[in-house]
């Protein structure tokens, strides 16, 4: 949801910032601007559509200056174009922003700063909080003018602002979006996230809401918002530059497909005790007597993470013995849930920062639930404001559509259910057994990825059909919604997911040849209720793509094509049969010209409403 970067120091800002904004590109792509201070005076470029045109239109222009900030944005308020493209500037022409949130009561800031005289050059939010600032800036204290300006505001931000006239000062601020701030030799780099600063250095702190950071050559100050200092700690990166590129894959979404094996295992990685038949999850030591004590788990996720959710109810439900209710953040946060004295909330975010799910965990906060995060990206708003939880140590996950942050949730979710279970009613030798599989799965997945070439030609007979259906039963009824949904978000070919038995009141009625079907099909206890479902769609006419256990040899009998899994626990299938899913998705998207990594509409980061 729109990235931003600032840069300040000795060195051209221009390449720093174009560079940011490449990173950044994922949270958003449907225009990009920079503007950079030079020799006192602002040069703004924006363009309608991604950095690359960006980078087209800025090439050969002479951009020297060693200050600057720079944005990609997802449109929210006003359509993408040009005149909309952040950096947005006040009406003197001093002041340049570059924000990502939402200011929500713009139109009232707005028609104040109109009867004022103030002429407007977009429809944007963001373009009342320049001219808010630009009319506080009075004497060359930018900080000041920054903080008054916000006072007046409700809404989000992460916000990067400079002034042509005192081009020594970099000013940012945050509430409700990330802001990043990068420590390197005599210069700084602010930024959504650490991806558009790792390149440079890796110390960082991560800003505080409701914190506002001066950088300048001298070094830098935090302070809230009324200006009250606060210290803020230096962390060290633990990721490096070489996380960040595509290596030989064409795509981000195919590299991270690709690196499940390696994810799942470092999800594990001294959490799972495999002799001991136990899981360890460190980050939920303070709370290790609430969890003997809970009765009632509730889970709370948006998009692939809330299918990892679901996932996660069937796997603890059935083997902990826990009732565990699985909410959409948006719905959870308006609907006055009701939480008693032993329920426990967990969140579920890959970038951990998504507005609904951020506002999920404040609001289950507020009622007095001890909040604790499953989340990917480290020092993120949700890990922050969690009581405790769980990195799944996943990597910069790229592609917008989600893959290996959700096998690593899985992941951790099934620690979790060893944790809990073994607090409860499972036994040494089943936590054994169950440690034993978990521990299996990375090979496992690695012997999957090596039917790529197999999925590639089912891609190709089916990549030119518009409606597919996509069920699963049980465990894998969530991986069945998670396959429509990957191929929803990067082919925008219309897939439903269905829990299969299901399909009868109402799917089926859409079935013909035209319309193939994505059947989970492995040898667990709804295996013939399954079957029955295939031969149903089979007599009217209904192609299938079935995702079987290795060696059931019957299977081909009632489907199509036919992928295979290793054998596992049912409870784990998740983590496998997943993976061909993913795989269809993508080369269906490449087959059918897809911009994969970065599909229409969507963003990696939601951080609005
Ligand atoms: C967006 C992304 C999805 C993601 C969802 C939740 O819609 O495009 O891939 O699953 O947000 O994101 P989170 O970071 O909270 O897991």
């Amino acid at each position: 949801m729109c990235g931003i970067v600032g840069y300040i120091g000795k060195r051209k800002a221009y390449p720093i910032l174009m560079e940011g904004l490449s990173a950044l590109e994922y949270r958003g792509y449907d225009s990009a601007g920079i503007a950079i201070v030079d020799r006192a005076r602002f040069a703004v470029h924006k363009v309608k559509g991604k950095v690359d045109a960006l980078k087209e239109q800025t090439k050969g222009k002479r951009l020297n200056g060693t200050i600057g900030v720079a944005h990609t944005r997802w449109a929210t308020h006003g359509a993408p174009s040009q005149a909309n493209a952040h950096p947005h500037k006040d009406a003197s022409g001093r002041i340049a922003l570059v924000h990502n949130g939402i200011i929500e009561n713009y139109t009232t800031l707005k028609q104040k700063l109109v009867n004022d005289g103030v002429t407007f050059r977009s429809e944007t939010d963001t373009e009342v909080l320049a001219q808010l600032i630009g009319k506080y800036y009075t004497n060359g204290d930018l900080a000041k003018a920054v903080r008054r300006a916000l006072a007046e505001v409700e809404g989000t931000f992460g916000i990067a602002v400079l002034a042509q006239d005192n081009p020594t000062v970099l000013v940012g601020a945050r509430k409700g979006s990330p802001l990043v701030v990068g420590i390197g030799d005599d210069e700084y780099i602010l930024a959504s996230d650490t991806s558009a600063i790792v390149r440079h250095t890796n110390q960082v702190i991560y800003l505080k809401d409701n914190n506002l950071v001066v950088l300048s050559a001298d070094g830098y100050s935090t302070t809230t918002l009324d200006n009250r200092h606060v210290s803020c700690e230096v962390q060290t990166l633990e990721y490096g530059a070489e996380a960040l590129a595509k290596d030989a894959y064409d795509h981000f979404m195919l590299k991270e497909i690709m690196e499940q094996p390696e994810t799942i295992r470092n999800a594990m990685r001294g959490r799972l005790l495999v002799d001991d038949g136990a899981a360890r999850l460190d980050g939920l030591n303070l709370v290790l007597n609430e969890l003997r004590r809970i009765d009632r788990l509730i889970l709370v996720a948006c998009g692939t993470s809330w299918h990892a959710a679901l996932a996660g109810e069937y796997i603890i439900e059935d083997m902990a013995g826990i009732p565990v209710e699985v909410e959409y953040a948006s719905e959870f946060r308006y609907r006055n849930p009701i939480i008693g004295p032993n329920t426990l909330v967990f969140v579920i975010s890959q970038s951990g920062e998504t507005a609904d799910t951020l506002a999920a965990l404040r609001e289950a906060a507020h009622k007095g639930a001890t909040v604790l995060g499953i989340c990917n990206v480290v020092g993120s708003s949700i890990a922050r404001e969690t009581h405790g939880g769980v990195y799944l140590h996943a990597g910069p996950e790229i592609g917008v559509a989600s893959t290996k942050a959700f096998t690593s949730q899985i992941t951790v979710l099934s620690l979790l259910m060893i944790l809990l279970g073994r607090m409860r009613r499972i036994s040494s030798s089943d936590g054994v057994s169950f440690a034993r599989a978990l521990s299996r799965i990375p090979g496992q997945v690695e012997k999957i990825l090596k039917q790529n070439d197999a999925v590639k030609k089912i891609a190709r007979i089916y990549a030119r059909h518009n409606n597919f259906l996509y069920l699963g039963r049980s465990y894998n009824f969530p991986v069945a919604l998670e396959g429509a949904l990957k191929l929803k978000e990067i082919s925008y070919v219309h897939a439903e997911g269905y829990a299969a038995a299901e399909m009868k009141h109402g799917p089926i009625a859409l079935i013909d040849r035209d319309m193939p079907s994505v059947v989970i099909a492995i040898r667990d206890s709804v295996y013939d209720k399954v079957i029955t479902n295939m031969q149903e769609i089979r007599a009217r006419g209904g192609k299938i793509i079935a995702v079987a256990t290795e060696g059931d040899k019957s299977i081909a009998r009632h489907a199509d094509h036919v992928l295979y899994i290793p054998k596992t626990l049912p409870i784990f299938s998740p983590l496998l049969t997943v993976i061909p899913l993913q795989l269809l998705a993508y080369h269906i998207a490449a087959l059918r010209g897809c911009e994969i990594d970065q599909p229409r509409n969507l963003a990696k980061s939601v951080t609005v409403e």
